[in-house]
């Protein structure tokens, strides 16, 4: 397959790597709270929604893989351990709860210490497992798919989909589309918002949305 045509493989790898980044900003961050035994108080609304986004887009990505991709791709690549990366995506969403508990408790001011301990175990057991998860979507399913030979109108029609899957199954919009944009190097988020880059902007600074996701700028790319 071309180079420049598009390609959903390469759309996933792009999404791994922005949830790698905020897999480790979060880790770093909160980290650094534990040894205060609290959140920072100016940061302290940015950083929840940081988190928040990081779960919604982690939980709408691996759904789509589990409703969408892996039953599409199951015949044309059978190699693919498939029932391994679901069920590790079982694991994820055990972390996932653990972080829901915490930030649903760190947003009403209950428990600081416990819900930082909670949303840290919730990462951790993330991460444990994160990196070779995607080193082997990466590298058996999702590189491969240029190989497939798949046509254009078929890739075209998977990627709309796709993104109406993903956009169905995160949100809020106003917190998951700059927390995906903003984690991103600039090249990436070029590729990724391509034909679409003025309008994206355009809603990123319109009054409805600037205040909501603002506040996340500290953990986020420029
Ligand atoms: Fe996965
Ligand atoms: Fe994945």
């Amino acid at each position: 397959m071309n180079k420049n045509q598009p390609n959903i493989g390469e759309d996933y790898i792009r999404f791994h790597k922005v949830m790698t980044r905020g897999l480790a900003v979060s880790l770093k961050n909160i980290n650094e709270f534990l040894i205060n035994r609290a959140l920072e108080k100016l940061n302290r609304e940015g950083f929840l929604k940081y988190v928040q986004s990081f779960s919604s887009v982690l939980h709408g990505h691996h759904q789509a893989e589990d409703e969408k991709i892996f039953p599409y791709f199951k015949d044309k690549l059978s190699e693919v351990p498939y029932e391994r990366l679901v069920s590790e995506h079982l694991i994820f969403n055990d972390g996932l709860n653990e972080i829901k508990t915490g930030i649903d408790n760190l947003t009403s001011g209950n428990d600081e210490l416990k819900s930082l301990k909670l949303l840290k175990s919730g990462l951790d057991k993330i991460d444990r497992i994160w990196h070779s998860h995607i080193q082997i979507e990466n590298t058996q399913l999702y590189e491969r798919i240029g190989s497939l030979n798949i046509d254009l109108e078929e890739m075209i029609r998977l990627k709309i989909e796709d993104k109406k899957f993903f956009q169905k199954h995160t949100g809020p919009a106003y917190l998951v589309m700059p927390f995906v944009l903003y984690n991103l190097s600039p090249e990436d988020r070029a590729i990724l918002s391509q034909g679409s880059q003025e309008m994206v902007t355009k809603q990123l600074l319109s009054a409805d949305w600037k205040d909501k996701w603002t506040p996340m700028q500290p953990y986020l790319l420029k």
